[in-house]
C-alpha cells in the first residue's frame, strides 16, 4: 500500500524522486521520505502528512547526489510520525531502506536484534531490515548483494524493497516478495518503483521482478538473481500507455478524468473482443470446449471488483447453464467452499495485487482449480499466477475510488457471459448479435450520462450534507446499489448503505425519514422488476423519504415519486448498470465535492491492498 521509487543515474535523483513520489501518492499519503547518498554518507529527509510537507523542506534543504530511494507511506506499524516514515537506517546510518509490504515476524527479529545491541527508533516491521543486513555484515558476509540475501532469507511477509549502501554509492539494490516492483531501464540511468506509473514519464521499457527475486541498478546496467544468488535473465517489456494516461489532463481530479474515460475504454474493450463477423473468442487458454464442460464458477474479489462479480455472476447465470458463486476474498480464504478442480476461478482486480484475492488464487490453485484473471495491471501478481487472462485495458487507475476499472470489469463479464452462452448452445447466432447490437450502444450511453454532470452535479450539493443515504436497487441493479454507497461513502464520508430494494420491509425501511436521501436505481426493464421497484418507491414515498431516482428517459412515473430525477439512455436490462453506475459515481463525485474532501485521495484509503 505504499509507494516505493528509486534512482540511478547522473542527473540529481531527490527531484526525480519526488516526481515518482507524486504520481505514487495514491498509494499511501501519510507521510513521506528520501534518502540520496552523498559526499560520503547517506543523507535523508522524512515529513508526516503530504508530499508537499517534505517537498517544502527540501526546498529549504535540498540534498544532492545522483543515487537516492524515497517513499510514500500508508501506516501499518505505528503512526504517521517522522520516525516511522520511511527511510530507515541501520544503527551507523550506512545502509538505508524502503519498503512496501509487511514482515511478519519482525518482532521476533527485533528482540534477536536488540539482544545483539542494536537500537530501534522506530515502531515499523521495516527497520529491522537495515539492522539485519548491518549485522550481516559485521557477522562476515562478504559483499553489500550477499548481506541483502541472508536478510532477506531471515523475513517472513512481503516486500518490495529499496536499499542504498553508503559504501555503495554507485548502486540501487532492490527485492521483490509479493509485493509488486519493477525496474524502469534508462538510458545511462535506471529506477526502481512499485508502480509504472511513477516513472512513465521516464521510461518506456521496464522489468516485472518476480517474487524472491533481487537486483542490483547501476547506471548502466542491472543485474538481477535470486534471493539464492542464481542468475535471473530478466524479460524486458515495453510499456504501452502513454505517460499522458497517468496525467490530470486538465480535469479536476483524476477520478473525474477516470469518470469521463470510460465510454472510450469501453468502446476499445469491444473493439478488440468483438470481431467484425460479430463473434467472440474465448480467451487465450480456454476454448469453446472446456466452456462445453464447465459447470462451476466461482468469483472472486474485494470491494468494487467484487461487485463488478455480483454482476459477473447475474449475467452468467442468466445466460448459461453454469452455477456460479461470488464471495469477498477475505471470506473465500478462510471458509470450507467446497471446491473441486473442475470449477473455474475469476479473481477480479483493478492492481492485480490485492492480497486477499491472491490468497484466494494460491488456495484455488492447490486444489486443481483453473484460474481466469480480470485484471488491468500487467505484470501483475493476479496476472503472473492465472492460467488466463482478460485485462480490462484501462491504462493507470489513479483516483483511490475506483470507475473506469468498475465499468470494465462488468464489460468484461458481458463479453465473456455471452462468449461462454454461445459456445455452449445457449445462445443462437441471431441472439448473440442481437445481445452484441446492445452491448454496441452502452459506451455511447454512458457518453450521455457524463453530459448530464451539470445536472447530476446540482442535485448531489442539494443532498450531500446529511448523515447518511441509502441505495437500492435490483437483480442487474443490486450491485450497482452497492457500488454507489461504497462510491458515496470512500469519497464524501458520508456513511451509505447499498441494499437489495426487496429486503426494504427486513429492517432498511426503519431508516426513512424527511432527512434521508434514498437513491432509487429504478430504470425501465422488459421483466417485472421495474414494477416491484416502483412499488419500493412509493413505499419510500409513503414514508416521506427523499428519492433521489435514476429513471429511464421519457419514464413519467418516477418524476411523480421523486425529490430528484436522473434520466439516462434506454438500454438493454443486462448491460444498464454500466450506464447507471455512471450517474451514482458523479453523484457521490459531487456530493464529496460539496463536502469538501480530498477526492483522489481519501483519508485512511490507498489505491492498492496489499495487505490483508
Ligand atoms: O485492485 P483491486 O481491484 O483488487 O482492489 C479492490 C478494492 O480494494 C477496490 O476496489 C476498493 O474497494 C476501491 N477503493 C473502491 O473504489
Amino acid at each position: 500500500m505504499c509507494g516505493v521509487v528509486g534512482y540511478i543515474g547522473s542527473k540529481q535523483a531527490a527531484p526525480i524522486l519526488i516526481d515518482g513520489l507524486k504520481r505514487l501518492e495514491y498509494r499511501g499519503y501519510d507521510s513521506a521520505g528520501i534518502a540520496v547518498v552523498c559526499g560520503g554518507k547517506i543523507v535523508s529527509d522524512k515529513e508526516v502528512g503530504r508530499l508537499v510537507n517534505l517537498e517544502k523542506l527540501l526546498e529549504a534543504n535540498p540534498l544532492e547526489g545522483v543515487c537516492g530511494i524515497g517513499h510514500t507511506r500508508w501506516a501499518t506499524h505505528g503512526v504517521p510520525s517522522r520516525a516511522n516514515s520511511h527511510p530507515h537506517f541501520s544503527s551507523d546510518g550506512t545502509i538505508s531502506v524502503v519498503h512496501n509490504g509487511i514482515i511478519e515476524n519482525y518482532s521476533e527479529l527485533r528482540d534477536e536484534l536488540m539482544a545483539q545491541g542494536h537500537t530501534f527508533l522506530s515502531e515499523t516491521d521495516t527497520e529491522v531490515i537495515p539492522h539485519l543486513i548491518e549485522q550481516a555484515l559485521a557477522d562476515g558476509a562478504m559483499s553489500p548483494a550477499e548481506a541483502l540475501r541472508l536478510t532477506l532469507k531471515k523475513l517472513r511477509g512481503a516486500y518490495a524493497l529499496g536499499v542504498l549502501f553508503r559504501d555503495e554509492p554507485q548502486s540501487v539494490y532492490c527485492a521483490r516478495l509479493g509485493s509488486p516492483l519493477i525496474i524502469g531501464l534508462g538510458e545511462n540511468e535506471n529506477f526502481i518503483a512499485s508502480d509504472v506509473p511513477a516513472i512513465i514519464n521516464r521510461i518506456s521499457r521496464a522489468i516485472y521482478l518476480n517474487d524472491g527475486e533481487m537486483a542490483v541498478l547501476k547506471a548502466d546496467g542491472v543485474e538481477v538473481c535470486t534471493i539464492d544468488g542464481q542468475p535471473v535473465v530478466p524479460e524486458v517489456k515495453e510499456i504501452t500507455f502513454e505517460a499522458e494516461a497517468a496525467e490530470h489532463s486538465g480535469f479536476e481530479t483524476f477520478m473525474l478524468k477516470e469518470i469521463h474515460e470510460q465510454p472510450r475504454i469501453l468502446r476499445a474493450l469491444l473493439t478488440k473482443h468483438v470481431s467484425a463477423e460479430g463473434t467472440i473468442q474465448p480467451p487465450a487458454g480456454l476454448s469453446e470446449n472446456y466452456f462445453r464442460k464447465l459447470n462451476r464458477i466461482m468469483i472472486v474479489s474485494c470491494g468494487t471488483a467484487y461487485h463488478a462479480g455480483m454482476y459477473g455472476k447475474l449475467l452468467i447465470e442468466n445466460l448459461t447453464g453454469i452455477a456460479v458463486e461470488t464471495d469477498l476474498a477475505s471470506e473465500f480464504r478462510y471458509r470450507d467452499p467446497k471446491i473441486d478442480p473442475g470449477t473455474l476461478i475469476i479473481p477480479v482486480s483493478q492492481s492485480g495485487e490485492t492480497a486477499d484475492t491472491l490468497a484466494s488464487i494460491r488456495m484455488a490453485k492447490e486444489w486443481g482449480c483453473k484460474i481466469f484473471a480480470i485484471c488491468n495491471v500487467e505484470g501483475s501478481s493476479v496476472v503472473r499466477e492465472s492460467d488466463s487472462v482478460f485485462f480490462t485495458d484501462c491504462g493507470p487507475e489513479i483516483g483511490v475510488a475506483s470507475t473506469k476499472a468498475y465499468t470494465a470489469q462488468q464489460m468484461a463479464f458481458a463479453l465473456l457471459a455471452l462468449c461462454i452462452a454461445t459456445a455452449r448452445g445457449d445462445l443462437t447466432p441471431e441472439q448473440l448479435k442481437s445481445y452484441l447490437d446492445d452491448l454496441q450502444e452502452i459506451p455511447d450511453a454512458v457518453h450521455y450520462v457524463i453530459q448530464q454532470k451539470d445536472d447530476i452535479r446540482k442535485i448531489g450539493e442539494k443532498h450531500h450534507d446529511g448523515p447518511s443515504s441509502l441505495y437500492i436497487g435490483r437483480r442487474f441493479n443490486y450491485p450497482t446499489a452497492l457500488e454507489g454507497a461504497l462510491k458515496n461513502k470512500e469519497i464524501s464520508y458520508q456513511h451509505a448503505e447499498g441494499y437489495a430494494a426487496g429486503e426494504m420491509k427486513h429492517g432498511p425501511i426503519a431508516l426513512i425519514n424527511e432527512s434521508l436521501p434514498v437513491i432509487c436505481i429504478c430504470t425501465k426493464t422488459a421483466d417485472e422488476v421495474y414494477e416491484k421497484m416502483l412499488s419500493n418507491v412509493k413505499e419510500v414515498e409513503a414514508r416521506s423519504g427523499r428519492i433521489i431516482a435514476v429513471a429511464t428517459e421519457g419514464d413519467t412515473e418516477l418524476c411523480k415519486l421523486s425529490d430528484d430525477v436522473i434520466y439516462v439512455p434506454e438500454v438493454r436490462d443486462e448491460f444498464s448498470p454500466m450506464v447507471n453506475v455512471a450517474a451514482l459515481q458523479l453523484l457521490a463525485y459531487y456530493a464529496a465535492r460539496a463536502r469538501g474532501t480530498d477526492i483522489d485521495k481519501p483519508r485512511n484509503l490507498a489505491k492498492s491492498v496489499t495487505v490483508e
